[in-house]
């Protein structure tokens, strides 16, 4: 095939393999982009990972004609490219085409172009990412979502997603609730069952997804882990975002991965930023109490003390396609009937707020949320709001103030919010 260069005026970064972890700089004025044999094809589009205050991971799919593969990118009110190599990790016949970035100015906004064998993939003002503050001052929103991804005809995922993209403030990264892919979370769906109704969120925001029962059904080594990239050993980190820490868990089946390795590290991990951050989120795929059609799972809710004496504030689940918004939880998993307003809390102390926004993708028809139906639950006094709707969650953070919105998946209106704001 006809070989074409493209010559860009740039400095260069060359980066090696996430396999090695190495980083060797070199400058250089001019380089020339060849390619080199066949155009792989793009059999999905770049989504973004890891965005942190200096890095950002970078991946796509290709079929398995990829050898190489680099990202060109820009600050978006710059001309000064830079080209970083990245790596390829095989999967199942094709080529998972990863490139890191480092040394990012933080809070910037790059635009970004994709090449494999030299050829460009994407390219275009629609690819960019903004990296992590390197302070805990920044306002920050986020979005949130469970049981996401089935096939045609069982899943609406592409609401959420296309209403995401609508938002005015673009969320900076969102958070997966688990039950990521439908039926059993196997590579080989995650195309056509989450990241096509994605594409158009994922390109620009990155994910930070835990693993559910569904995930479970296949081995998360061959197919979760090899999907994403996330902190730690990728079922259960931590990662901080300005002034808050968000802890994922793996609850697997309702009994954890793990479990005495996962909770020894969760209560060090609160125990070691119980003063640092000025919010604490944690979230997981199963709930505690829940007045849905689900049965409380005891191992979430034995965890209640640990996260109400450290200052955790949210705890989000899915697992029940459906939303539910508990009441302020106290450390002993009771209600605390002496808050009256559900809507404002302020100075909740050693109290959290449980919710479980499990209708991401799917909604169980079957069903109606009443928590005055005995069937649904045993104490229905313990919801400030339920909906049994197509939804996710937007939470926006500024200093000592949080606003909840769970937002309609279908019509975008906003049909429960509360805040909480600290001294
Ligand atoms: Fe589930």
């Amino acid at each position: 095939m006809k070989n074409i260069i493209l010559l860009f005026i740039i400095s260069i970064t060359l980066s090696a393999c996430k396999s090695t972890g190495e980083v060797k700089n070199k400058k250089a004025d001019n380089i020339a982009i060849t390619s080199t044999g066949e155009k792989p094809l793009l059999l999905r589009q770049p989504y973004l990972q890891m965005v942190r205050p200096t890095t950002t991971t970078i991946t796509w799919k290709t079929n398995d004609l990829a050898d190489n593969c680099l990202v060109v990118f820009n600050q978006i009110d710059k001309q000064n490219k830079k080209v970083v190599k990245g790596s390829l990790v095989n999967h199942e016949g094709n080529k998972f085409n990863e490139v890191v970035l480092t040394n990012l100015k933080p809070s910037t906004t790059y635009t970004y172009s994709i090449y494999s064998n030299g050829h460009l993939l994407a390219s275009g003002k629609d690819y960019h990412f903004t990296t992590a503050p390197n302070h805990k001052n920044k306002a920050f929103t986020f979005y949130a979502l469970g049981d996401i991804g089935a096939k045609e005809g069982q899943s609406f995922a592409i609401e959420p997603a296309t209403r995401i993209t609508e938002l005015n403030q673009k969320p900076d990264f969102g958070l997966g609730l688990g039950d990521i892919v439908y039926p059993k979370g196997e590579s080989k769906n995650y195309d056509n069952h989450l990241f096509k109704p994605f594409q158009e969120v994922f390109k620009n925001i990155p994910f930070y997804p835990v693993a559910g029962n569904h995930d479970w059904l296949s081995d998360p080594e061959k197919n979760f882990e090899k999907e994403w990239s996330l902190p730690g050993n990728e079922h259960y980190y931590s990662f901080s975002y300005s002034n808050t820490l968000f802890i994922g868990l793996d609850s697997s089946d309702g009994g954890f991965y793990q479990i005495e390795e996962q909770l020894a590290w969760l209560k060090q991990t609160l125990k070691e930023n119980k003063n640092s951050f000025d919010w604490i989120i944690v979230y997981l795929h199963h709930n505690g109490k829940s007045c849905t059609y689900k049965n409380d799972y005891e191992h979430v809710k034995s965890l209640y003390t640990v996260f109400a004496n450290n200052k955790v504030d949210l705890v989000l689940n899915g697992h029940a396609h459906t939303y539910e918004r508990l009441k302020a939880y106290d450390e002993f998993g009771n209600v605390d009937n002496t808050i009256n307003n559900q809507s404002n809390y302020n100075n909740l102390k050693n109290r959290f707020i449980s919710i479980t926004i499990g209708a991401g993708g799917k909604i169980n028809k079957k069903w109606k949320a009443d928590p005055s139906n005995p069937e649904n639950c045993k104490d229905g006094s313990i919801v400030a709001h339920s909906e049994h709707v197509p939804s996710f969650g937007l939470i926006s953070i500024n200093h000592k103030k949080l606003i909840f919105k769970g937002i309609n998946s279908y019509t975008g209106e906003t049909f429960d919010t509360f805040s909480i704001t600290k001294n």
